[in-house]
């Protein structure tokens, strides 16, 4: 079978798509046939920096696929499924035709996307559910979100409307803006100069700024980036658990069509590199999947 590996760190040129060995499959694990991936940050991060498991090793967190084999009672043969693989911690990349999974972190396809397109949710959606749990972000609460057209932002902007937040949102150039707007954002900002001081009762940031001048006395800043918290009472970081419980919640939604899944492009496994370059330019609207 096919797999994206690198066996060094570096630029989009150490990606190689490899002939490797099937996964066998242990106790409680699931094979999937993988029909689609996606570029997450953390993908060219684990790239490009000394980071990950030992190399050579197979990138990728998130996949969409059917299962062909099966360990574990709860998944058949031919279902369509979901998942996020801790690939930093687990050394399990998806970015392979097939992929074996413990059966516990699987959960079922939404149904009402194609199948490739729902490679688009798990991590990026897992993360703003957590993220915003981790803020206790509650109904008709003002909230922030930092990053709102990006991939971890326009999720978590459309989860905070679902909740029934007033959601604002701070996104990198003016053309963005109308892309945060469809997603639920009330009021777009493009710049973090023009932020009111103190308005936010709770702000949530995925581009790594420092935005703390705009929350209110005793409210709730929540940081999914790298970049170190502002010193500012009530901040902290919320780091993403792969959760099959958390994914279900987000397929429904996408079902329910209170969240929607935005594809900025699709690339072949054979043009990986393209697609990483492609993705650290930036400025996207939407994921970039990984087709296989
Ligand atoms: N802690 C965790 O568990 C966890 C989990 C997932 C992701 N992350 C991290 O969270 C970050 C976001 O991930 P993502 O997948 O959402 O990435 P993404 O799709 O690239 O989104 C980041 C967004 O922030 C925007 N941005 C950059 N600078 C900005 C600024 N000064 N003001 C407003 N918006 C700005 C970007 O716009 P442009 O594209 O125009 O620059 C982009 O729309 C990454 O650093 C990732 O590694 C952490």
């Amino acid at each position: 079978m096919h797999a994206i590996q690198i066996d060094r760190h570096g630029g989009p040129d150490v990606l190689a798509v490899r002939e490797v060995a099937e996964p066998t499959l242990a106790a409680g694990e699931v094979l999937i046939r993988t029909t689609a991936s996606s570029l997450n940050p953390v993908d060219w991060k684990t790239r490009a920096w000394q980071v990950g498991p030992p190399l050579p090793a197979t990138l990728g967190w998130d996949i969409s696929g059917r299962v062909i084999a099966s360990n574990d009672p709860a998944r058949q043969v031919g279902d369509e499924v979901i998942a996020m693989s801790a690939q930093i911690a687990t050394g399990r990349g998806t970015w392979a035709d097939l992929v074996a999974l413990p059966g516990h972190l699987v959960t079922a396809a939404p149904v009402s996307v194609p199948l490739s397109d729902a490679a688009a949710l798990p991590l990026a959606g897992v993360t703003a559910l957590q993220a915003l749990r981790t803020a206790e972000l509650t109904a008709a609460e003002h909230i922030l979100v930092i990053g709102a057209a990006g991939a971890v932002g326009g999720l978590a902007v459309q989860l905070a409307h679902w909740t029934g937040a007033h959601v604002d949102g701070l996104v990198s150039r003016p053309e963005h803006e109308h892309a945060a707007l469809e997603l639920g954002v009330q009021h777009v900002w493009h710049r973090s100069d023009d932020l009111p001081n103190g308005r936010y009762p709770v702000i949530l940031d995925t581009a790594g700024i420092d935005a703390s001048a705009a929350l209110a006395p005793g409210g709730r800043y929540v940081s999914i980036a790298d970049q170190p918290l502002p010193d500012v009472p009530g901040a902290c970081k919320s780091y993403v658990q792969e959760n099959a419980v958390d994914l279900a919640q987000l397929a429904e939604l996408v079902d329910a069509h209170e969240i929607r899944l935005r594809i900025a492009d699709r690339y072949p496994l054979t043009d990986i590199r393209t697609a990483h370059e492609r993705f650290e330019a930036g400025g996207l609207l939407g994921k970039i999947l990984i087709t296989f």
